[in-house]
């Protein structure tokens, strides 16, 4: 397939799709190349993915996950969007990018329609979760997606793919998941005002679990959280499908904070001393460590044992999981979390995350990149990426998905918006 938004394609026939994750401290794009056999390793999902080009720059103009200035916003993307080009040596036109921030909610609905064909086919699906997502919203609110769990045929529950099936009766119980319009509008003009087309807005850590978790930990039941600089993303899934999403506006940048206010430090120097020496335990720091530490606004060093910045950290940890396990908890979604927690994103980089959280979270936590991808040795298997890498392979499914079924992927679907904000490619 030859994408009309890419030119100077080496490989004919490829299908080349780019993510662009526009976060709270970066900005990176993620130019990637999907194999003709879609996922070739049921254990990784993104096996079959080729990352040929990343390009990144800072983020200025993003604070907790939401654009809080345009200009600044579009800047960042123009810059890692030529990184990204001349990386790959493609011309970038459309990107599949990623929207977080506390505004995102969650809930459930149901569709119900009378089945008049003799078979269940693509034309009945399709209208009974436009029936589901038949629901009243706020003017200020705007659906992202709309992910049916399942579906029930003439009274039997539990079905996956009614497709082919008999009945007069069909329904299907969805998730859907909704996003501030000002928000979702703001990302998408900072995408225009740099010159691309945004193909789709997808939720960031469904990004990042479509690239982390593999079908048997959804369907035994696994929480992803994703942490970065100003947001910590949860999503839950058992069964196969979601349960709950929610955002924390927590995230790396509050403990660089801490840093800087506890220390006495500039917040660039704060940055440095949590990722060179921080930790999220004091059990884990070593009594008698010290470390160097500049007064703010002078040249002055002086030795601080490494426990206190420690002191300092990990009760910012501490406050993080609690809220995230109050989430967990909530409906007793902690009950189904057979196959545990999954950490990405940057922040879990700190040394003892992953301890902290299992003993907050009490479920056995390990910390996640993309699995399977092939690319630069310096991308893979850092959770820094999982976002924009899951952004891209979840255009990747979405092309090959819609390739194969004009009438669009039936497991998770994404609506278009109202006034043509977004062009969905067909
Ligand atoms: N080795 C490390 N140790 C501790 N913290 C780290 C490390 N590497 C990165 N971080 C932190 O991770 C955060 C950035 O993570 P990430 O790139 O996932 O965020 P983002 O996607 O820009 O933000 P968000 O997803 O919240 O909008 C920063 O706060 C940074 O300090
Ligand atoms: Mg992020």
């Amino acid at each position: 397939m030859h994408f009309g938004f890419m030119k100077d394609i080496s490989v004919k026939n490829s299908n080349l799709v780019v993510g662009l994750d526009a976060g709270t401290t970066k900005v990176c794009v993620i130019v990637a190349e999907a194999g003709p056999a879609g996922k070739t390793d049921e254990r990784n999902p993104c096996s079959g993915l080729k990352i040929i080009g990343v390009g990144r720059a800072l983020s200025r103009g993003i604070k907790k996950g939401v654009i809080t200035n345009i200009e600044n916003t579009a800047d960042s993307i123009r810059e890692a969007v030529r990184a990204a080009e001349t990386a790959a040596g493609v011309d970038i036109k459309a990107v599949y990018t990623g929207i977080t921030g506390a505004h995102i909610g969650c809930f459930s609905s149901r569709g119900v329609i009378a089945v008049k064909e003799k078979e269940i086919g693509q034309k009945e699906v399709d209208s009974v979760i436009d029936a589901a997502s038949a629901v009243a919203l706020p003017f200020d609110r705007e659906m992202l997606h709309v992910i049916p769990t399942g579906y029930t045929v003439n009274g039997q529950n539990g079905i996956t793919d009614p497709r082919g099936m008999g009945g007069v009766r069909l329904e299907t119980d969805v998730r859907i998941i909704t996003g501030a319009a000002t928000s979702i509008q703001n990302l998408i003009k900072s995408c225009q005002k740099a010159g691309l087309e945004v193909v789709d807005v997808i939720l960031q850590p469904y990004a990042s679990a479509g690239a982390v978790l593999t079908d048997d930990e959804k369907e035994l039941g696994v929480a992803i959280i994703d942490i970065g600089g100003g947001t910590a993303d949860l999503m839950l899934f058992h069964e196969g499908h979601i349960c709950h999403a929610a955002v924390l506006p927590i995230g790396g940048n509050n403990f660089t904070n801490d840093v800087a206010v506890g220390l006495r430090v500039p917040a660039q120097e704060a940055e440095i001393l949590k990722i060179k020496y921080g930790c999220s335990m004091l059990s884990m720091a070593r009594d008698d460590e010290e470390i160097e530490v500049g007064h703010a606004g002078g040249k002055i060093i002086r030795k601080i044992p490494k426990s206190h910045l420690v002191e300092i950290l990990q009760p910012r940890a501490e406050e993080l999981f609690g809220l995230l396990k109050k989430e967990i908890m909530g409906n007793d979604f902690h009950k189904h979390m057979n196959s545990g927690v999954v950490l990405t994103g940057g922040a879990v980089l700190m040394k003892g995350m992953d301890v902290m959280a299992e003993n907050m979270l009490e479920l056995p936590v390990r910390i996640g990149a993309f699995g399977g991808a092939e690319g630069p040795a310096d991308i893979i298997n850092n959770p820094v990426y999982s976002a924009g890498v899951g952004l891209a392979l979840y255009g990747a499914e979405k092309e090959s998905a819609d390739q194969r079924d004009t009438g669009g992927n039936m497991f998770t679907r994404v609506k278009g918006w109202v006034g043509g904000m977004l062009k969905i490619r067909s």
